[in-house]
């Protein structure tokens, strides 16, 4: 997809497929509407009196307005003025975008960024215009027999009409919005890929990929052997149990720059670290078949990572970043992990697996306590960690957990301008009791009650020499029913994390 800044100052001229203009519902047309409405005789209004109220996400196709040069205007309802913000804004380009996927149209002009939304800069509202067009025009057929070519989205060009004023930022916004798209995309397609492709080794590869692609990312990929020498006993438990050869992978972005907060504080990098189970059978505690498939998605952790690393690349982000993800499968052998089992972590703390369905915890432990070495400013690990957890928020928000309000109330608040939320949970000390084993130093299970806290509780005990924060995302990175999919979050949420650290 391609992105473009027009600062055309005669908006009925600009020749163009579909020219989107926005209307409030309580009948306010926004500055190129007025436009559009004068050139053409009063074509807007006059349907505002019948078939167009303006209303949230309903749009109207006009087509061959005289005196205007767009073959269509497309009416975006913004809904009431007064509630109208950020949300809305990408909820309308994201509308927008679908008529265009549906007109079979290969380019067309939004004005929905010109118009002024409380708490956005220019930037914010072309990165989100950016960023929702990605995602609308988002199209997974890579493991279809006979690809449909009708079935893609031929939308290749949106240009963003903004005033003169704006047009430095808006590029700025563009180039985010659409590095961030690409990120989120790259998470989203893994994540629809089957476990039957998208194996431990066929992530290993992609983030080595990714590595050639960029210069700014160095790529490490460490085999069975490797992660035997570090110790990594816990992590290797869950993977002995499949025939598919576990992973760990160590991905480390430079930026040109040192980021300005971390040359003022002489701090270390971010490490983000994901869950990469790519598929989850729970182990000889196997879970019911009705959704299993859906356990594919068990390594959208580990794709968030990935996605992250590329929109940072592709942008040139000062500053440093770790990626760590563990990676294997969750599946019954002959070796496979049995209830009862005790293993040795690489801390040297030892573990009790009373359940072997709560495995992406004895994955990520040891991938905690490896990340010591880079001396973290923070780091926060992302994981489809608790079924409770999606319980709790559902598909709405990710779950939080951290002990430091600083780090939580920063990764929340990019969560909220990204459009990619986080609720916070608690972490008190009082829950780590539920971790008690007769026979290791922990259990791997805390019982039924607040089960995505005692898996927090479980991470926590690995995260004691740095700032640390764990993310949920069980209920959020992937959609089932009819709409069946990865979404591609907290790509979002991440990567505005790390621009508000480099800005
Ligand atoms: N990957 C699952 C978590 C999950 C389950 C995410 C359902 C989304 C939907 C994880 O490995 C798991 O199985 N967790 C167990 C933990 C339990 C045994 C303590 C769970 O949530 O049931
Ligand atoms: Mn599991
Ligand atoms: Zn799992």
């Amino acid at each position: 997809m391609e992105f473009s800044t027009n600062t055309s100052v005669s908006i009925h001229q600009v020749k163009t497929a579909a020219l989107a203009v926005g209307i409030f519902a309580d009948g306010v047309l926004s500055p190129a509407a007025d436009v559009i409405d004068r050139a053409s005789n009063g074509a807007i209004r006059a349907v505002m009196k019948t078939e167009f109220t303006g209303s949230a996400n309903s749009t109207l196709v006009l087509r061959n307005l005289d005196g205007v040069a767009a073959q269509r205007v497309v009416l975006v309802g913004l809904g009431k003025q007064a509630d109208y913000n950020a949300r809305m804004h990408a909820n309308a380009e994201k509308a927008f975008t679908s008529v265009c996927i549906t007109a079979r149209i290969t380019e067309a002009t939004s004005t929905l960024a010109a118009i002024a939304c409380p708490g956005t800069t220019a930037t914010d509202r072309a990165r989100d215009a950016a960023a929702a067009a990605s995602e609308a025009t988002y199209h997974y057929d890579a493991t279809f027999g006979k690809p449909n070519p009708d079935a893609r989205p031929k939308l290749k060009k949106i240009s963003l009409l903004v005033a003169r004023s704006d047009s430095t930022a808006t590029d700025l916004g563009l180039k985010q919005g659409a590095a961030l798209g690409e990120g989120v995309s790259m998470a989203r397609t893994l994540g629809n890929l089957p476990g039957n492709i998208c194996t431990p080794t066929y992530l290993g590869e992609t983030a080595k990929k990714l590595g050639r692609e960029f210069k700014s990312i160095k790529v490490t990929v460490l085999d069975a052997k490797q992660i035997s020498a570090l110790g990594m006993g816990s992590f290797l438990s869950v993977s002995k149990g499949s025939d598919q050869p576990p992973r760990f992978i160590v991905l480390h972005y430079k930026g040109k720059a040192p980021a300005k907060a971390a040359a003022k504080t002489a701090t270390g990098p971010v490490v983000l670290v994901g869950k990469g189970i790519t598929f989850d059978s729970g182990g000889v505690s196997i879970k019911p078949a009705a959704t299993m498939d859906e356990m594919k998605f068990d390594m959208c952790g580990a794709a968030s990572v990935l996605g992250t690393f590329r929109a940072l690349a592709e942008l040139g982000l000062p500053g440093e970043v770790v990626g760590l993800i563990p990676t294997c499968e969750n599946l019954i052998n002959g070796s496979a992990n049995k209830p009862g089992d005790v293993v040795k972590s690489m801390s040297g703390q030892t573990i009790e697996i009373l359940n072997t369905d709560a495995e992406g915890r004895l994955i990520l432990c040891d991938a905690l306590t490896y990340a010591e070495r880079f001396k973290p400013s923070a780091v926060i690990d992302i994981a489809t960690l608790t079924g409770a957890c999606v319980v709790a928020l559902g598909g709405v928000n990710s779950g939080l957990f951290s002990k430091d309000d600083a780090l939580a109330e920063s990764i929340l608040k990019a969560g909220k301008q990204a459009g990619d939320p986080a609720w916070r949970m608690p972490l008190d000390d009082e829950y780590q009791v539920q971790l008690k084993s007769n026979f290791a130093d922990m259990a791997n299970i805390g019982g039924q009650p607040a089960g995505a806290v005692t898996a927090a509780c479980f991470l926590s005990r690995f995260a004691k020499a740095y700032r640390w924060a764990h993310l949920d995302i069980a209920g959020t990175a992937w959609k089932g029913g009819a709409v069946k999919g990865s979404t591609g979050r907290p790509v979002p949420l991440l990567l505005q994390f790390l621009l508000n650290q480099s800005a």
